[in-house]
């Protein structure tokens, strides 16, 4: 489906403070240089505020997480639980048309969206508070036909039943998700045929159901007063940094977070780090090599902490022997720790400057002897 930004967009977008605190905390999950993992949680956050996920937004998460706009964009219109333009004020219907739903009546309950909201999808009901679209599988086959309404399922409909939710909807009230026949979850239609022993004991609604009910935020806009404020991880001590650091990035203001690691021990080089003791960004730039000496770089690879990716970084910094590494200063190492994207303070974390001092008298290290090894085997 072609899915481009809606032709008004407004003037410009701002989480509310509370929604603020709430990004801030989502980005804090994740270590230094990794801030674009927190893409979808803000752009979802911003689609609850906003109720669709506007240009200026998609723009404004963009430049808080340090990242392009197109990198922000080509998320936002990948996955269709964005909304790019204007829908229903109450709610939005995602139908799925899949295999699965389609041969058990998904086909009706569009024709119910036709007739209760609007002929076409994403055009709003006359009263602007429905609308509604098909989408694809949404994981719920064993519960077909289904539709996505807010961020809940309400699975097993009956265009009768899927009737009646919209005129609840309408109503004011909030129906509640999942199976809509009785069902407790995706057991077999004619009950249990094993764990029985649990049928007496569970809860009132299936896990999500009951998650569903006890949040309450079905079709509710987003404003940041509720609670609670899903951000337990800021609260548990000494991983997350209080508050973020701002530097800029795009022309405009971006969050940055650091947290403690644990001890580096053997950690994969795609591991995430960040030293609160890192060295300060400025240091100063080692010499460099426009190409390795003799058209021969070192295999750095055999220095711990450094796998392919780093390498590779490091020979585009001009960085190819282990003597030059074995030379760094504290200075020089607080430059490259800095200025490794995506790898910041794995110079010290490793201490590459050892390694690479043995290294380059033609000693081995205990790890470089295990990856020549390795290599053997
Ligand atoms: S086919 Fe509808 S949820 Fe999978």
């Amino acid at each position: 489906m072609l899915r481009r930004l809606y032709h008004e967009q407004p003037a410009s977008f701002a989480f509310t403070p509370a929604n603020e605190a709430w990004a801030e905390a989502q980005i804090s999950k994740y270590p230094e240089g990794r801030q674009a993992s927190a893409i979808i949680p803000l752009l979802w956050r911003a689609q609850e505020q906003e109720g669709w996920l506007t240009r200026p937004a998609i723009e404004h998460v963009a430049r808080r997480l340090g990242m392009d706009y197109i990198r922000a964009l080509e998320v936002a219109t990948f996955y269709f639980m964005f909304q790019l333009q204007p829908v229903g004020s109450v709610a939005h219907f995602q139908i799925c048309g899949t295999l699965s739903c389609m041969i058990c009546g998904a086909e009706d309950l569009i024709a119910v969206c036709r007739d209760k909201i609007a002929p076409k999808p994403f055009q709003l009901s006359e009263d602007g508070k429905f609308s509604w679209e098909e989408v694809e599988c949404l994981g719920a086959c064993a519960n077909a036909p289904m539709a996505q309404i807010g961020k809940d399922y309400y699975e097993d409909l009956t265009a009768e039943r899927f009737a009646a939710i919209i005129d609840e909807l309408a109503a004011g009230k909030v129906p509640v998700p999942g199976p809509q026949n009785g069902r407790y979850a995706a057991e077999p239609k004619s009950g249990l045929t094993s764990l029985t022993e649990f049928e007496s004991g569970r809860a009132q609604h299936n896990a999500s159901v009951q998650r569903a009910v006890d949040l309450g935020d079905t079709i509710r806009r987003i404003d940041g007063t509720e609670v609670p404020l899903l951000t337990p991880w800021r609260d548990k001590g000494a991983n997350h940094a209080p508050a973020p650091a701002t530097v800029r990035r795009n022309d405009a203001p971006v969050a940055v977070t650091t947290r403690t690691v644990p001890a580096a021990g053997n950690a994969p080089e795609a591991a995430p780090e960040t030293r609160p003791e890192a060295a300060p960004a400025e240091g100063k730039r080692p010499a460099a090599l426009d190409a390795p000496r003799e058209g021969k770089a070192d295999d750095l690879k055999r220095i711990k902490g450094i796998g392919p990716k780093l390498e590779k970084l490091c020979n585009s910094l001009g960085f190819y022997h282990y003597e030059q590494i074995a030379g760094w200063t504290p200075e020089e190492v607080a430059w490259v720790d800095a200025n490794l994207t995506g790898f910041k303070g794995r110079v010290s974390r490793d201490d590459w400057v050892a390694q690479a001092r043995i290294l380059a008298a033609g000693g081995e290290t205990e790890f470089s002897r295990r990856a020549d090894t390795g290599k053997e085997t």
